[in-house]
């Protein structure tokens, strides 16, 4: 049996084979047999926008691998920081390469200090910290005029290193700058995820930010988090990225893609859910109101996985790590609750409806002692090293400006009609 297609245009007669190569079918063949009928795709349902080489993802199997490496080795042996290298580098590094690749990160930390003085420090004092975030990544292609020569190969790992490098100590000045806590300095002497913590909450008594298992908590979370092919964020970079805007200015956008609520403010709804919630006897009745269309069961579902999220299992395991230093989440009884009445519902059963990522992770954070408002942020860190991965591949393939089609469903042509002339009906 040919691995291919038929496609005939009924009106015609007129037929074209077009092989499918990869599990896709070329849209330029398509365009062959009909050059103005264009596919209607909202949301990019069944599109596949390009080829890459970076994530694997089968959401019918539950797999997810970066560059090959299944997702739950990495989450075990591995660290964010490698894993960031492994993505935007296409390969694990050697221990030289690694020493080098951590020596860069960890000196490339600090801010320039009028990003936190004259802009940061400018937001209001109730500013949320992930729209302090989006802007100030915006604001870093203001400080690094080098970074709109995205044809130089030297540049673009040097805005790569920087914007990896910088994620943590922005999202602390955010969250610092919302409590009136005053900033402190990266300490290039700690681990990515350790200086993190420690700049986040040092010297908060009531937060156990120097555990190293906290540390390694992060690590997972930040490894988990940190790439998840064409999503919504990362189609945000490639559509910024295709214009040949610079690294930050795409990854502002691909932050105000991840802020929304669908996305990366996820695990910021369930917890505000589970608030709501507030006791067992209410699950029922709360399962109940979202079947009858009042509302969503937050974090669960997945526009690809069909299946239980592999990072969610992952997650579990380092929610029970974290909960031994912290001290259970009392919220983490409501969440196992909703999550057995809803796996045994006909509802979600149906609609292959599983606990994705975000179910647990949120609950994680809240122990460690990070405020809801900064989830979204937490997500934003360890995605930047998908997004840039995502970054190189477009560019390293040439990629055309992104530029979809439109059905256009508006009124046909019409004469102008003067002001005077025009009623309400018209
Ligand atoms: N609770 C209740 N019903 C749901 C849910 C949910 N969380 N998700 C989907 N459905 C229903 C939906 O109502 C629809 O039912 P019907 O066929 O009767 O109309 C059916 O399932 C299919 O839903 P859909 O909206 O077509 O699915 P989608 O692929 O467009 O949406 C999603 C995916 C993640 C936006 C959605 O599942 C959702 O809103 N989930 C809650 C928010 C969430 O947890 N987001 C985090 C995603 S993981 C983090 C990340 O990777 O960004």
């Amino acid at each position: 049996m040919p691995d291919s297609v038929t496609i005939t245009d009924n009106r015609t007669g007129d037929s074209i084979e077009i092989p499918i190569v990869n599990g896709g079918v070329s849209s330029a063949e398509w365009r062959k047999l009909l050059p103005n009928t264009w596919f209607f795709d909202p949301a990019f349902v069944s599109t596949a926008a390009c080829e890459s080489a970076i994530t694997y993802l089968d959401g019918d199997a539950g797999i997810l691998r970066y560059r090959g490496y299944p997702i739950e080795q990495l989450a075990e042996h591995s660290t964010y920081l490698e894993v960031a290298y492994l993505l935007t580098h296409g390969e694990l590094p050697t221990p030289a390469e690694y020493q080098r690749w951590s020596h860069e990160v960890t000196f490339h930390t600090f801010i320039h200090e009028n990003v936190r003085k004259r802009f940061l420090d400018g937001f209001h004092y109730d500013a949320h910290p992930m729209g302090m975030m989006v802007s100030a990544v915006a604001a870093l292609s203001t400080f690094y005029l080098d970074a709109k020569d995205i044809a130089d190969e030297e540049s673009r790992q040097k805005q790569v290193v920087r914007l990896i490098a910088k994620m943590p100590t922005l999202a602390a000045c955010t969250y610092r700058f919302s409590v009136g806590m005053p900033f402190l300095y990266p300490d290039n002497s700690l681990s990515f995820t350790a200086n993190f913590l420690r700049m986040m909450f040092e010297p908060l008594e009531h937060i156990r930010w120097d555990d190293p298992v906290m540390a390694r908590a992060l690590d997972v979370l930040f490894i988990l988090h940190a790439d998840h092919e064409q999503n919504c964020s990362t189609t945000a970079m490639r559509v910024v990225g295709s214009s040949h805007a610079d690294p930050y200015s795409a990854c502002a956008a691909a932050c105000a893609a991840l802020y929304g609520p669908r996305h990366g403010g996820a695990n910021e709804a369930v917890v505000r859910m589970l608030h709501e919630i507030g006791s067992l006897e209410n699950v029922g009745p709360f399962v109940e109101s979202v079947k009858a269309g009042r509302g969503r069961l937050q974090g669960f579902g997945h526009r690809v996985y069909k299946n239980y999220d592999p990072r969610a299992r992952i997650i579990k395991r380092t929610a029970d790590e974290v909960f031994e230093v912290t001290g259970k989440n009392p919220l983490l009884d409501i969440a196992l609750k909703l999550e057995e009445v809803a796996l045994s519902d006909d509802y979600f059963i149906s609609r292959r409806l599983y606990p994705n990522v975000d179910f647990y992770s949120g609950l994680i954070y809240q122990a460690m002692g990070f405020p809801i408002d900064m989830f979204p942020v937490l997500f934003a860190i360890p995605r930047t090293s998908g997004w840039l991965a995502h970054w190189l591949e477009l560019l390293a393939q040439d990629a055309k400006i992104a530029r979809p089609r439109q059905l256009y469903m508006g009124a046909d042509e019409r004469e102008y009609v003067p002001m005077e002339r025009r009623t309400a009906a018209t």
